[in-house]
């Protein structure tokens, strides 16, 4: 049967005391990759921490969420199921740990690795490919504290990739990043997608959107302000509207870019 990653109904939302969503109703399909957009403050990181579990919303009051087909889950189980690259994940990692820990920590999802924690032979052997393939594992013995950012945001795509996860979720992972970084880095998040990941991303650069995800969902102060095929999505009067600005969209090569009329 097809479930959807997330499913809400009818879902409150507080952070703090700001009511983030208010009778919000969203699904986000399983295996088509979703892009998320909107104005600063509109709720896209409040979302993306209610799939994995980080923010619960207000119990009761007719409302509901689902995340893969489940209302209940056991909070570590479900976080194996999604890699996550958040900029909070980001600043509170451990400065000490080094290269390698930062990947290995995927498999327990912890900040780190600890002493009562095995690895396999194999869990080991995937680090390392992982490494590999993002073009890292020059650095595996380094501390996270002394990476660059660029480098710090490819071992944490690593530690989101080496437990293989079918999901993956991305907030603005490419903010910080130079221009050629943040396309090779786009291009990996195009490749996972080619080899069947399922990608969420929440981003403000336009133009980095892969082609390859087709589905958008513009938030605005907590609600929906529209959601559909990228092309009915991201036109100049939507965008406009959006943002409170004149903007106009422009594509090529299936990438997105808006200015200011
Ligand atoms: N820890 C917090 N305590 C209280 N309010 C919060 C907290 N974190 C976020 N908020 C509020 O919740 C609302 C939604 O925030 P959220 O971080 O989800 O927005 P966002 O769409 O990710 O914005 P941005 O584009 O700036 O990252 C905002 O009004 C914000 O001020
Ligand atoms: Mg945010």
């Amino acid at each position: 049967m097809a479930t959807h990653l997330l499913e809400l109904r009818n879902v409150t939302a507080y952070r703090g005391r700001t009511r983030v969503f208010d009778g919000l109703s969203l699904v986000i399909p399983d295996g088509e990759s979703t892009v998320i957009l909107g104005p600063n403050g509109a709720g896209k990181t409040t979302l993306l921490k209610m799939l994995n579990r980080e923010i619960y919303p207000v119990a009761g009051e007719g409302g509901s969420i689902r995340i893969l087909g489940r209302e209940l889950w056991n909070v570590w189980e479900l976080r194996s199921r999604f890699g996550i690259l958040s900029h909070d994940l980001q600043h509170e990692y451990l400065q000490c740990a080094k290269g390698l820990s930062v990947i290995l920590s995927g498999y327990y999802s912890s900040i780190d690795t600890w002493k009562h924690q095995e690895f396999s032979r194999e869990e080991r052997d995937a680090a390392g490919a992982v490494m590999r393939r993002l073009g890292v594992e020059e650095l595996a013995g380094r501390s996270f504290g002394e990476m660059s950012t660029g480098q710090q945001r490819r071992f944490l795509l690593g530690r989101a990739l080496v437990s293989d996860p079918g999901a993956l979720l991305f907030d603005e992972p490419t903010t910080g990043l130079d221009l050629s970084a943040s396309f090779r880095y786009m291009e990996i998040v195009q490749q996972l997608m080619r080899e069947g990941k399922t990608v969420v991303l929440v981003t403000h650069h336009m133009h980095e959107i892969p082609p390859g995800i087709s589905r958008v969902v513009l938030l605005r102060e907590g609600r929906v302000f529209a959601e559909g095929e990228k092309e009915r999505v991201l036109t100049s009067p939507l965008l406009s509207e959006l943002f409170g600005m004149r903007l106009r969209v422009f594509e090529g090569n299936g990438f997105y870019q808006a200015l200011p009329v």
